[in-house]
Parts: structure tokens; sequence; C-alpha cells
């Protein structure tokens, strides 16, 4: 049997250069910190981009970042700065992302910038042309490399393909609209099997599929020419242990061992002791709805006046794609509304939210988990939320309230939250004080149910229902994966 070979546009680590040294930071983001676990305990081959354009590398230290890539198992793509503005932060991020996460308007459609698309998937297609054996299987991840399956295929017609989509499939009448819809289909039916997180994003893709390719579809399989393609859904988990483990060992440290952050969250636990810290983490992205929970979090404090000096919001905001101008707008006004409520509404003795702008290490996200009372999450879309099923995971004592849009993917199998609507605030506003007054035992109901089920399904059983489904797809074998 052959290897596996990952090809994702991020790789679990990107490379930044400073005085002529090399650091790798763990890349932000559910792909790479999901397939990162995956990757970690197989024999697998992780091919992407490694965060720095051509222009960026000096050529004596070329050999240095292969070096620095091999040590995390991975093997570059190089692109230049050109075709990372056209590729990165043109196409995927300026056309695909918003158009898949239903904000239309932010959609540009520009014949340049598809052009780099195709000229940068052509890349990583041959990347792994020269990489893989036939016996190989290549697993494909998300919306920047939607071409690649078709250009392996044409090369390799009976390399076993996979595809997965971490981001929402949209609707029909959505995915419609891009000009190059049909090249996107094709593209993407170069792969064997092709996995979303939830059954509505793969009926939805079914459904273009039939409606603008014409294609035969029964079911979940799509027949092209002599190949049937067989489309499903594999709601992605988390490394459930690594999360359990980190908080139980963080609940026995000594007052020493515990970090800055930390002794400033006791601090102000202490001096208010019935005091809520409400949590909120996502990448600075519009889709996650944060300036909407601003002014959520405003309305939640004129309606219930009571709470008033007794909750703090916790931000952290982690910054992506500063490059594209909505995320650029989108800082500003986070940053104004952040300064605007917290002028407004400070005292002497209390400031209603905390704001970091920054990314932290995994020790402080296990700080924040732990020690919050209640996680706010409340995308205005997303294709799964990990952060909602991490929170749970790090709840070793089975309090504390999780409060998730309907609009995650993760809602599907998260029930036991508490589900919201992130454009009703008066629901939001309800929905915080239910959690505020939540008695211990109901939490802990609601919590042991959750991480049962996130134990079970977690990020490694993901990864092989998607293979063993990937493998009986190649063979021929329409046996259904249990899960
Ligand atoms: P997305 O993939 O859209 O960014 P997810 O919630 O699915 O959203 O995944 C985010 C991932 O990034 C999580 O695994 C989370 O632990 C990690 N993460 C989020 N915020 C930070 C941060 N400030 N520092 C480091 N990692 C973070
Ligand atoms: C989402 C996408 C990933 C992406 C991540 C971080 O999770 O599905 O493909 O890697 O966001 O975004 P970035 O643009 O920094 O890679």
């Amino acid at each position: 049997m052959g290897k596996t070979i990952i090809i994702s546009n991020r790789l679990p680590v990107q490379l930044q250069i400073s005085n002529e040294s090399i650091t790798a930071i763990p890349s932000v983001g559910g792909l790479a910190t999901g397939m990162k676990s995956v990757h970690s305990g197989g024999d697998s081959l992780w091919i992407g981009w490694s965060g720095l354009t051509d222009e960026e590398i000096p050529q004596e230290l070329a050999p240095k970042i292969d070096e620095a890539l091999a040590e995390h198992g991975s093997s570059k793509v190089k692109l230049t700065s050109a075709e990372v503005d056209g590729f990165y932060y043109g196409f995927s991020n300026r056309t695909i992302w918003p158009l898949f996460h239903y904000f239309l308007e932010y959609s540009e459609f520009e014949l340049a910038s598809w052009d780099i698309y195709k000229k940068v998937n052509q890349k990583f297609a041959d990347a792994i042309l020269e990489k893989a054996t036939d016996d190989d299987t290549i697993w494909v991840h998300d919306y920047q490399l939607m071409l690649v399956p078709q250009m392996v295929r044409e090369k390799r017609p009976d390399i076993s393909i996979g595809f997965f989509l971490h981001i929402p499939f949209p609707s029909y009448e959505i995915f419609r609209t891009m000009p190059w819809r049909k090249e996107v289909l094709s593209g993407l039916l170069g792969a064997d099997l092709i996995g979303f997180h939830t059954y509505d994003y793969e009926r939805h893709f079914l459904s273009s599929v039939r409606r603008l390719l014409g294609l035969d579809v029964s079911f979940n399989d799509i027949y092209l020419d002599d190949r049937t393609i067989k489309v499903d859904s594999f709601p992605m988990g988390i490394d459930y242990k690594k999360f359990s483990d980190a908080a139980k060992e963080h609940a026995q440290r000594s007052e020493e061992q515990k970090s800055e952050l930390q002794k400033r969250l006791d601090t102000h636990k202490k001096s208010t002791p019935d005091a809520k810290f409400f949590l909120s983490i996502d990448r600075l992205d519009y889709s996650k709805g944060i300036a909407k929970r601003l002014n959520a979090f405003e309305y939640f404090l004129n309606k219930y006046p009571q709470y008033k000096e007794k909750v703090r919001l916790i931000i952290l905001a982690v910054p992506s794609r500063s490059n594209v101008p909505q995320y650029q707008l989108l800082k500003k006004e986070i940053d104004e509304l952040v300064g605007r409520i917290n002028g407004e509404l400070s005292t002497v003795s209390w400031t209603p939210i905390w704001y970091f702008y920054r990314s932290m290490p995994f020790e402080n996200l296990i700080d924040l988990y732990t020690t919050c009372d209640i996680a706010w999450l409340t995308p205005i879309r997303d294709g799964m939320n990990l952060v909602a099923k991490e929170y749970i995971a790090t709840r070793t004592d089975k309090t504390g309230v999780l409060i998730l849009s309907e609009m995650a993917g993760s809602a599907n199998e998260m029930n036991e939250s508490i589900l919201i609507n992130p454009n009703n605030f008066e629901q939001i506003a309800d929905a915080l004080n239910q959690a505020i007054t939540m008695p211990k035992a109901e939490q802990q109901n609601r919590n042991s149910i959750l991480q049962k089920r996130l134990e079970r399904y977690n990020v490694e059983k993901w990864a092989n229902d998607f293979m063993t489904s990937l493998r009986n797809q190649k063979e021929g074998n329409t046996t259904y994966v249990s899960r």
C-alpha cells in the first residue's frame, strides 16, 4: 500500500525569516489544526505553500526552507508574490470565500484572478504528480484547490483521489452566479470521493452538478463517463484527547506554573466571585459575525442592566487575510466598536470587553477555554467551527455553557448547546441570560452528552471514515461506513 499525500494551500506550519534564521509557526484555522493531528500519526506527506513568496526567500536559505518543512513531513509548492496576490488574496479569498459564505456582495469576478487560480492549481497538481506513485492516495483539501483533482486525474487516470471541502457549499442559486461554475464542478469531479461537513452542503453540491452539468446523479453517486464519483458528508471532529488532557494538566498547575494570562484571569475572578466571563475566539473574518456579536453584547447589557459590572466579554480575534480590503474594513469596524462600547459602559472597576487581536499559543487557548464560563460563538456562516468543539472538550468538570450559531456546521452535532440565530439580538440576549442562570447540574448534563459524542467522533475517526469510504469507492465497493 502506498502513502497518503495531503495537499492544501496551508501547511501545518508557516515559515518566517528574520535575521537569516527560519522559524516555523503553527498555522491557524480548522483545516491546519485538524489535519495536523491526522498527519502526525501516520505515513503521509503534506504538500502546500510555506507562507513565504519566492521573492522573500534568499537563494542561500532555500535548502534550509526545505529542511525546516521536512521536519514537519511537508514539502512546498513555490509561489511568487504575484501568484499569491491573484490566487490566494484574489480568487480564493475575494471570489470563492465570500460567495460560498453567502456574502454575494463581496464577491469579485475577475478573469485575471481566475486565470491565476487555474495556473496555481496546476502548480499544486504538478507537485503531486512529481511525488506520487500510482499506489498512493491523494487527499486534496479545500476551496483554494478545487481544480486539482481533475488536473491530477488527466495525467494519472487510475490514482485514488479524495477531496474535502472545509467551508460551506452554497445553494445552487448562489453558486450559479459564478462565471466559472462549470469549470469548478468539473475540477472537483476528478476525485473519486468528495466530502463535506454536512448533509446540506452535500445536497447543494449534488443539485449544482445535476442542474449545471446535467449529469446523471443517483442518491449520492454521480456518473461521469466510465467513473462513479461518491459524494458524502463527514463532519470533522477534533483531537479530543489533546484538548481534554491539556485541560486536566492545566488544572494541576501550581501558582508558579501558571501563565501570565491565567494569573490575570484569576485575579479578576477572585475580585468579583459572581462575575461571568464570556469567550469568543475566531479568525478576524466577516463570516464569523464578530461585529454583530459586539452589538448584541451591548443590546444584552441594555436589556439586562443587572449584569453590568458582572460580566466580561473576552474577544480573541486572530489576524487573517489582512491584504483583503473587507478584512481591513472589518478590523477598523471592530476596533471602533470595542472602543465605543468600552468608552460608554466602562466604570472605574469594570471594562466590559477585553479584546486581543493576535494569535495565541496553545497554552493560552487552554487558559481561556478552561476559565471562561460561557463560550459565545455566533458565526453568520461557518463550514464547521471547531472552536465550539474544543471549548466543550476542555471542560473537565463538565460545567460551562456553549452558545452557538445555528449557521455553524457544528450546530448539527451540538444540539445540547444553546443554539441561536446570530441576527436575532432578542434571542441572543435571552440566551446569555439563560446561560448565566443555568443550574450547574443542567450544564453538566448537557456537556456530558456533548463530550461523549465529541470523544467518539474525533478527528481520527473523521479521517478514517473518509479514507475507508475512498478505498471502498476505488474498489467499486459500495459498502457504507457506519458512523
Ligand atoms: P476557521 O477554520 O474558520 O478558522 P475553526 O473554528 O474551525 O475556524 O478553527 C479555528 C482553529 O484555529 C481552531 O482549531 C482553534 O484552536 C485555532 N485558533 C483559533 N484562535 C486561535 C488563536 N488565537 N491562536 C491559535 N490558534 C487559534
Ligand atoms: C479556514 C479555511 C482553511 C484556511 C483557514 C485559515 O479554515 O477552510 O482553508 O487555511 O481558514 O485561513 P488562511 O487564509 O489563513 O489559510
